[in-house]
């Protein structure tokens, strides 16, 4: 792979993402990691990332200066760039000169492999203080901008670069060309790496640890859960059994969505769980967001667990037995975790609401090394309808949380039929890439007065929560067209019985979170 060494920055994974947009494999390691664990891993070019801190201050992140010995290609982001130049006899001075933002920069002769062909002067995004003052022997500047007299150097010979500026951000005019430039030109790389030689490779990998034991998979209609479950098929076919639990929450169409077109798309051996009599007994009188949450979570795994046994007495039957469990597991949440290799902990807040802890199963991940976006990619290839594939993140406990007070069953038909509404206007509006999700909440202990025809109601408000975010630690309100807005809520009130009042949340998050609840 390529390995992006990570020196603390919130840029690392954006710039391990631009990589593979570019056709090349690549994973992040930690700047602490020595030349030898990273000559372990075979790296065919090196990224050092941006960091938040100056080389001067005590305790600032560095790197085994060894790892430039290592004949790999390398280029230096940001502070990666001033790490690169003080290891190699280069300067970095603090100048008291911060560039922050949009920024000017200009091409110092043709700006060599790394920056030629680009125009002599463009927009780049700054965020520094020191800055490098001299470029080590044997570099050339390539680039430089009104505070910065060397913003990008280069030696072709040991195939080292590096810039000032952040190439992974949308704000660089260039960006995305000196990520490539630096790995099909200066480094020789190939784009080689897609969807469907992922898909080839974890085949591979999944037969191998799977053998012929059976396994299974929980099935939550999301993403994650629906690509890796293919995945697996697609390797042990109907060694494979998914398990899908109905728990009442779900919102319209996505149960026959997951038996139906996925099923038919897939040839996934499926069983689903109709749990819903039993969580909503659970859930009667409950108003306590964080309650509904502990109840959904518990009657979750009770309802997998009692499949479980079934399949495994089945298969003990057979003389297979089931060893394996699917997780959806993406790599983001790897790297958060702090890992990277190794086995991880089974979630307690997976999109499925929660697998119990203690189930005597080898994870099969095979999302472990990929975005979401990749996920999807992945899914769209595997053929996987795109209602599924394309979908917005739906929290495990479902519209359960989307019902402030307590859950019921007319209640949830009423929530069902406005969400089921609201989705298909956005979609209709061509707006689903620009939305993150859009819950749509029942306020069902609330009423106001409404005249509807000749008379007076006394109906329900529905809340709309569109947000846009990128990850959805924040997220900001999106601004959606009146006009969407206004049809959404035309039908709303005309189509949904009990529902007379449609209202806008315009809070990001912080401080509110996207769900209610
Ligand atoms: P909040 O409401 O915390 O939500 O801003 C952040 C994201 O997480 C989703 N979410 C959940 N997903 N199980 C899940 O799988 C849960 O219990 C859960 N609660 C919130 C939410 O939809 C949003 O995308």
């Amino acid at each position: 792979p390529v390995l992006v060494v990570d020196f603390g920055a919130q840029y690392a994974q954006l710039i391990a993402r631009r990589v593979r947009e570019a056709g090349v494999f690549s994973e992040l390691i930690p700047h602490t990691a020595t030349a030898e664990e990273i000559a372990a891993r075979n790296p065919v070019a090196l990224i050092l990332s941006g960091g938040p801190s100056s080389v001067y201050e005590p305790g600032a992140p560095t790197i085994d200066r060894r790892v430039f010995d290592l004949g790999v290609p390398t280029l230096g982001i940001c502070y990666g760039f001033q790490v690169m130049a003080q290891a190699l006899g280069g300067e970095v001075a603090n100048t008291g000169l911060r560039e922050y933002g949009a920024t000017g920069a200009a091409l110092v002769g043709d700006g060599g492999v790394l920056l030629g062909g680009q125009p002599a002067e463009q927009n780049v995004w700054m965020s520094h203080g020191d800055q490098v003052s001299r470029a080590p022997d044997g570099f050339q500047v390539l680039a430089s901008t009104a505070a910065t007299p060397v913003a990008a150097f280069g030696n072709d010979e040991r195939c080292f670069y590096g810039v000032q500026w952040h190439p992974e951000v949308k704000h660089t005019d260039h960006g995305q060309e000196i990520i490539e430039n630096f790995l099909h030109k200066a480094a020789g790389l190939p784009a080689d790496w897609n969807a469907g030689n992922v898909i080839a490779e974890q085949v591979e990998r999944i037969r191998e640890q799977i053998g012929s034991a059976r396994v299974i998979s929980a099935l939550s209609g999301g993403v994650d859960s629906a690509v890796s479950t293919a995945l697996v098929h697609r390797a042990v076919g109907d060694q494979l059994t998914a398990v899908f639990v109905d728990h009442g929450l779900l919102r319209k169409g996505e149960r026959e969505q997951v038996e139906k077109d996925y099923v038919e798309s897939t040839g996934v051996r499926l069983i689903t769980v109709d749990a819903a009599d039993t969580f909503l007994g659970h859930l009667a009188g409950v108003t306590d967001p964080e309650e509904k949450r502990k109840i959904i979570g518990r009657e979750f795994i009770r309802a997998f667990e009692k499949v479980q046994k079934d399949l495994i007495a089945e298969a003990a039957a057979e003389g297979e037995p089931i060893r394996f469990l699917v997780q959806g597991t993406l790599y983001p949440d790897v790297v958060e975790s702090g890992g990277g290799a190794g086995t991880a902990n089974i979630k307690s807040h997976h999109n499925v609401g929660g697998l119990p802890e203690d189930l005597d199963f080898e994870l099969v991940e095979p999302l472990r090394t990929l975005f979401k976006d990749e996920v999807r990619a992945i899914g769209r290839e595997l053929g996987i309808p795109e209602a599924i594939v394309g979908r917005q993140p739906f929290p495990g406990p479902g519209l359960g949380i989307r019902i402030i007070g307590e859950v019921t069953r007319e209640r949830l038909e009423i929530l069902r039929e406005a969400d089921a509404i609201a989705r298909e206007e956005l979609s209709a509006a061509g707006l689903d890439g620009e939305i993150w999700q859009c819950p749509v909440v029942l306020l069902a202990d609330v009423r106001s007065v409404g005249v509807q025809g000749d008379g007076r109601t006394y109906g329900h408000p529905i809340v709309l929560r569109p947000v846009s975010s990128e990850d959805a630690m924040t997220a900001d309100w999106t601004r959606l067209p009146y006009d969407v807005l206004s049809k959404i809520s035309n039908r709303i009130t005309n189509e949904v019985r009990e529902v007379n009042r449609v209202v806008l949340d315009v809070t990001s998050k912080p401080p509110g979170t996207i769900e209610w609840e």
